[in-house]
């Protein structure tokens, strides 16, 4: 394995010191990428200083060095876990073949492309959270947001370092086309749908980190399975960065739950809102959006593209090693519900074609273990109120429920019916103006807005109190 190179004006494990010809296509993006950065990213903390963790190597002392930094001068690097002798393609019809090094022939446009897909989410996720730094509750949760956004700038990082060093002048063509884009532009939106979607207060950031970047920590599960051993590896290094977004997602939800259970016991009439909080219905409607918007990311439940990438060893399963022993998945078949005539009825699919439907299986499965972590704290506060995922099958716009309209337990239902409840089950333009409004900004250390339960600890070895971002 490379060492690491920290004095490299691209601080990497990947010998970009003897790599001459990628190294200065590299340099040549660097300046690109931080134009980007300025102009779409959250700009105007540029001059805060910000206790950042900031990745130097891969190992369990290098990948969590905390200190105050400006963000610009952030060290976004190039680190992959180190590759083990003897690695084989672990599924699909070449499995237990040789790894690969290089990108096969047959391979390349399907490679680049799922390259390039995951790519692009790094940089549209930084756009859409880039002026939540305004409203922030409190320091803790200033830090962890842009804790966040420069970790996204680091996989992207990681994902362009795969285009320039495999794909030719194909890679540096995308490498570019990546800041080129916009989250939600009309002309030049990003690629998947729920990163063009705004993301503009903190109910809905914990809920893109709860449900989006889960379904980032899936698809990169299933990359790290690739017998493209250099993409492989470049997502378990992100798989542990993913790790904290998640936790801020998952815990910022929490404490928004346990704030509203705590106003709701104080309000006279049980009036959360009333009492300048976020009630709970409120919370189950951003549950339902951004739940049933992010399950569209896995892609259609039948999919001949999800079977040819699994069949080439490309997309494998979540844990694919560890959880199963038929690594072909030729001979059995999938159960899944779906319209057929005018009801919801199974039907078998071969599984290599459900393999989409497979990873949303494991995803779901995550999803609901928080859920149920949410109303365990509800019950130990003695109240009745209880969260819930949506159906998979509501309010869904890819795959085989998109033409129709479900209610949220999944039930068939009239476009009219959905349109009518709509502002009930999804989050709305009020609700938007409602969490708009109450959401000051709190700078003050320690101190924490009313409309959320402050963190049961701080973090990277400081308490709750500490000024983690200064001017
Ligand atoms: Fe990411
Ligand atoms: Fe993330």
């Amino acid at each position: 394995m490379t060492a690491v190179d920290l004095d490299a004006r691209i601080p990497n494990n990947v010998g970009l010191a003897d790599d001459p010809k990628v190294r200065r296509a590299l340099e040549h993006w660097q300046p690109r990428y931080l134009e980007w950065w300025h102009d779409m990213g959250p700009t105007d903390f540029e001059e805060h200083e910000v206790y950042l963790r900031t990745a130097i190597d891969v190992g369990a002392k290098g990948w969590a060095n905390f200190g105050h930094v400006k963000m610009p001068d952030y060290r976004w690097g190039i680190f992959l876990t180190p590759p083990s002798d003897g690695e084989t393609v672990g599924f699909g019809d070449e499995a237990g073949t040789r790894a690969w090094q290089s990108v096969p022939g047959e391979h390349r446009g399907a490679l680049r492309r799922i390259i390039t897909t995951q790519a692009d989410t790094e940089p549209a996720s930084v756009e859409q959270q880039r002026l939540l730094g305004h409203m922030a509750p409190s320091l803790y949760d200033l830090r962890n947001l842009f804790q966040v956004n420069v970790e996204e700038g680091r996989h992207l990082w990681a994902m362009v370092y795969l285009l320039h060093k495999y794909f030719g002048s194909d890679g540096r063509d995308e490498a570019d086309e990546l800041l080129m884009r916009r989250s939600g532009d009309q002309d030049k939106p990003r690629i998947l749908g729920t990163f063009n979607k705004p993301c503009d207060h903190w109910l809905s950031f914990f809920a893109f980190t709860m449900f989006t970047d889960r379904d980032g920590k899936y698809q990169l599960a299933a990359l790290r399975e690739s017998g493209f051993s250099p993409l492989a590896h470049s997502c378990e290094f992100m798989l542990t960065e993913e790790a904290f977004h998640l936790f801020v997602g998952e815990t910022g939800m929490e404490r928004i739950i346990v704030r509203a259970a705590e106003l709701e016991r104080e309000d006279p009439n049980g009036d959360v809102r009333a009492a300048g909080g976020i009630d709970f219905d409120t919370i189950q409607r951003a549950i339902n959006y951004w739940f049933s918007t992010c399950l569209d990311l896995f892609g259609g439940e039948i999919s001949s593209n999800a079977a040819d990438y699994f069949a080439a060893g490309l997309k494998g399963r979540f844990r694919e090693q560890q959880r199963y022993e038929d690594h072909r998945a030729l001979d059995s078949m999938y159960r899944m519900e779906a319209v057929q005539g005018d009801r919801v009825s199974a039907m078998e699919v071969p599984l290599r074609n459900a393999m989409n439907e497979v990873l949303r299986d494991d995803y779901i499965q995550d999803c609901q273990r928080a859920v149920d972590r949410w109303n365990s704290r509800l019950e130990a506060m003695g109240n009745e109120r209880r969260l819930a995922l949506p159906s998979r099958r509501f309010h869904r716009h890819q795959g085989l429920h998109a033409p129709f309209s479900f209610d949220p337990q999944g039930n068939l239902i009239s476009a009219a019916e959905l349109e009518r409840m709509r502002d009930q089950w999804l989050l709305s333009e009020a609700d938007n103006d409602y969490l708009r409004e109450i959401m000051q900004p709190v700078t003050e250390p320690g101190k924490v807005a009313h409309w959320i339960a402050p963190p049961s600890k701080g973090i990277g070895g400081q308490d709750r109190s500490f000024e983690y971002v200064r001017r």
